[in-house]
């Protein structure tokens, strides 16, 4: 019986390092654990200098990634490259010379997770990428194996940690946006491209990678409606605080009859919710399902440790299936097609918060609710603060759950009436 394992690793950044690091320092430890020898074979980097991150001998590096792919003693290919090319080709690659991949691409899975698991499914080879989400957290093992005999009604959470350090950072200490996210940057949280974490398109990509496992629904980042913290501002931190609420940037998977509500946005979450109190670079998701009922998973959602820990507990699940001879060729996208649709955001009803910057004279706050009444948004609560100098006066609006489109038509003609001085600030209400 086989019991040695061969790994080849592509991609020396921050996740790849500590992984080669691990595997090597830990390679005792993984045998008497598992009774199987992680032999690290390759290291592969575009990068010349990736090399001194390393220690490794001299042959074990190389720049070209096909000397990993085409290399038949290796048995499975670890892809931490990120981005769309040349993952995909690597990936593919390497399900085609017969290796098995362990990934944390989550914006590849996102967009060609489809292509990529139906190759895999038809070279009866495992691509496994428990990293993708979650950071350390066994989110995607605890779906897909754990409640694999659930329904599952909702799925939603806090999935990307470099926001919900930036939030949290502004909330406690009044750090200012910038200087929070440079920090994530210097921690190596954020992504090569911080776009992608403080526009929300991260959380997009992980919730939709969620989604198709969870819900057997194949979501395109098209499907998903996005909304950032980038014009998340302190004042809108400092009300939602006075009002017993703390902003969130949640990633929201909500079945609604055979429709799925996927969404991603800033979200106002009352202060004893256990959300509100997930800071830093914590990520936390909770999961509603007919078995199981009511889940959290909480746990460090960024990092190299955590996700590294996470890519050797995909290596170990592929390693003992090799040796074992039991590998499987199940497509991992479950035969479940209870959803046809996802739903339009027009159609979603949720509360809402919504700051509008009025002129402060009479008849104002009448000329709002009544272009709220009209498109039947009901008003749970006003706040009306001290008229500045400059005679604009911020007024704070909760509503009661409303459709997405009339708010959005409400807030239109409401935008457009001269008592109004600014863009209204809209952010999402979950309670
Ligand atoms: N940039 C990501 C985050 C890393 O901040 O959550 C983990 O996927």
């Amino acid at each position: 019986m086989k019991n040695k394992i061969n790994i080849g690793v592509i991609g020396l950044g921050t996740i790849g390092s500590s992984l080669v690091k691990l595997l090597l320092e830990r390679r005792k430890v993984f045998c008497d654990r598992t009774g199987i020898e992680l032999n690290l074979s390759r290291v592969c980097d575009k990068d010349l200098g990736a090399k001194k991150k390393v220690k490794v001998a001299k042959d074990m590096f190389t720049r070209d990634a096909k000397i990993v792919i085409n290399d038949p003693d290796i048995d499975i290919v670890v892809e931490l490259v990120g981005g769309v090319h040349p993952a995909k080709e690597i990936i593919m690659s390497a399900l085609s010379q017969g290796k098995h991949v362990v990934t944390a691409n989550k914006l590849l899975l996102a967009t060609e997770g489809y292509a990529i698991f139906k190759k895999a499914a038809q070279m009866h080879r495992q691509v496994f990428f428990e990293a993708s989400v979650g950071g350390g957290i066994p989110i995607i093992r605890s779906i897909r194996e754990g409640m694999v005999a659930n329904t599952f009604s909702s799925i939603f959470g806090i999935l990307n940690g470099t926001s919900n350090y930036i939030l949290s950072k502004m909330s406690s200490e009044g750090v200012s946006f910038k200087s929070a996210l440079n920090e994530a940057k210097q921690k190596g949280y954020a992504e090569r491209d911080p776009s992608l974490d403080i526009k929300g398109l991260d959380s997009a990509h992980k919730i939709a990678i969620l989604s198709l496992i969870a819900f057997g629904k194949i979501v395109t980042i098209e499907d998903v409606y996005v909304e950032g913290i980038e014009n998340i501002s302190p004042i809108d931190i400092q009300y939602s605080k006075e009002l017993g609420y703390t902003i969130k940037l949640l990633a929201i998977a909500k079945r609604n009859g055979k429709e799925l509500e996927v969404r991603v946005h800033p979200t106002l979450q009352p202060k004893g919710y256990l959300l509100s109190s997930v800071s830093g670079i914590y990520n936390a998701v909770f999961i509603d399902a007919d078995l199981v009922g009511k889940q959290v998973f909480y746990g460090e959602g960024a990092g190299k440790l955590p996700t590294a820990s996470a890519v050797l507990s995909d290596i170990v699940d592929i390693a003992y299936t090799i040796v074992n001879d039991n590998v499987s060729s199940e497509f991992i996208v479950p035969k479940r097609l209870e959803i046809k649709t996802v739903k339009k955001m027009d159609d979603v009803y949720t509360r809402f918060y919504v700051r509008f910057s009025a002129i402060d004279k009479p008849g104002v706050l009448a000329q709002i609710a009544d272009h709220l009444g009209r498109y039947d948004i009901s008003i749970a609560s006003v706040v009306q603060k001290e008229r500045s100098k400059a005679h604009i006066v911020p007024i704070v609006m909760l509503t009661h759950e409303a459709r997405e489109k009339d708010m959005q038509n409400a807030l239109k003609k409401i935008d457009s009436l001269p008592v109004i001085k600014k863009k209204s600030v809209l952010i999402r209400l979950e309670s």
